[in-house]
């Protein structure tokens, strides 16, 4: 009898996305009769039954997705700006296509979406994607790796530039709600500064700790910065805020007025530049910023990350045959694992303060612009 796999990606784009997507196609193909329905651009094609045949050759060490991706979640789509719940929509051409299983490769919201369907009688796998980092329950994330060495690369370069100029230069790595590849490659880079989503700065503490490496004859600094870094100042005001808001305004509106107050908390653009001029201020020394953006999640993925994808890929569909779902396939201590999905729903992987890559990094002299 054959399997009816349907597939998708979701979310934002990373590298080794293909390479599962491979992995998922051949290791089926490999193993029974199977037939391989891939929706376009994430949810939205199963929304609108987009469907196509996925080429599985020639695309193993190809970044982003042939798939095409979007953010966009069944149960809450943008039409013509009001969002709409088009679950039943998803669920019909899931029906119509008579799929034994839906794979999902996607992020944290990806898992969201994923149960939610699961929980609307769909059979759903998934698997952990991101250059961030951030799902619970797996070691790492596809994308992961690659972005790692892109963000380190980019440290290392600007260190000769640093220290010719003997300026500051920070570099912005992505990441909104986790730091872990601000933390991987400020580790990996030899940063004289980090600053994590996780660990609000004091920016007394980072021009400290800049002026004492000046005093050292050290005379440039490289300062990593989370998208999401955060200073202590701003959290308070957040949280001054919203007691405000809540004390003036009643319910609904109140309501509204904390979720954009989380908003903006997720999406600090610009903060890195505000952190710069109020650093130039406070050294007195020239100060440069570069954004690295989107390039990290470029590019062709690593050895790892092909490496991590086809193990995940391929344990996916030996999953499947089981007759596991409702699972996400991830990494625990070396091991692939099934994880149920709702231990993986809507959580981030936060860096714990006393993660043993904080102290290593602590223990080398880095600073993370905090008291430790
Ligand atoms: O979730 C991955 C990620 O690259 C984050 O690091 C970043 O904050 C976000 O996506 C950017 O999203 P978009 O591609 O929608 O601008």
């Amino acid at each position: 009898m054959t399997t009816r796999i349907g597939i998708l990606t979701a979310g934002s784009d990373c590298p080794g996305l293909n390479a599962a997507i491979r992995a998922i196609g051949k290791a089926a193909q490999n193993d029974s009769q199977t037939e391989l329905i891939a929706f376009q651009d994430g949810f939205l094609g199963l929304i609108h039954d987009q469907s196509m045949q996925p080429a599985l050759s020639g695309i193993l060490t190809l970044g982003g997705t042939t798939l095409g991706t979007s953010r966009e979640q069944p149960q809450r789509v943008s039409v013509k700006g009001q969002m709409q719940d088009l679950t039943d929509a998803a669920i019909a051409t899931y029906r119509r296509h008579k799929l034994d299983v839906l794979i999902c490769l996607g992020g944290v919201e990806t898992q969201s979406t994923a149960l939610h369907l699961s929980r609307n009688g769909l059979n759903v796998m998934t698997l952990p994607k991101g250059i961030d980092n951030d799902l619970v329950m797996t070691d790492t994330t596809i994308g992961y790796d690659t972005a790692l060495s892109t963000a380190t690369e980019a440290i290392d370069r600007l260190h000769s530039t640093a220290y010719s100029h003997h300026r500051i230069i920070l570099v912005e790595i992505l990441g909104r709600r986790c730091g872990w590849l601000t933390l991987g490659a400020g580790i990996a880079g030899g940063a004289d500064v980090i600053i994590l989503p996780e660990i609000p700065y004091d920016i007394e503490r980072i021009t400290a700790a800049i002026m004492e490496r000046n005093e050292e004859n050290k005379r440039f600094s490289i300062i990593a910065v989370s998208e999401g870094g955060i200073s202590k100042d701003t959290v308070e005001f957040f949280e001054r805020t919203k007691n405000v808001n809540h004390q003036v305004r009643k319910g609904a509106e109140a309501e509204q007025v904390d979720r954009q107050l989380n908003q903006i908390e997720g999406r600090m653009t610009g903060n890195t530049i505000f952190l710069a001029n109020q650093l130039e201020k406070s050294t007195g020394l020239q100060t440069r910023i570069t954004i690295l953006g989107h390039l990290l999640r470029g590019g062709a993925p690593s050895a790892t990350d092909r490496v991590l994808a086809t193990d995940l890929g391929t344990a996916c569909v030996r999953f499947l045959r089981q007759g596991h779902t409702g699972v996400m396939v991830g990494t625990q201590g070396g091991h692939i694992v099934p994880v149920p999905l709702d231990q993986v729903a809507g959580k981030y992987k936060i860096i714990a303060p006393d993660h043993p890559y904080i102290q290593s990094a602590r223990q080398v002299g880095t600073n993370f612009g905090d008291e430790g």
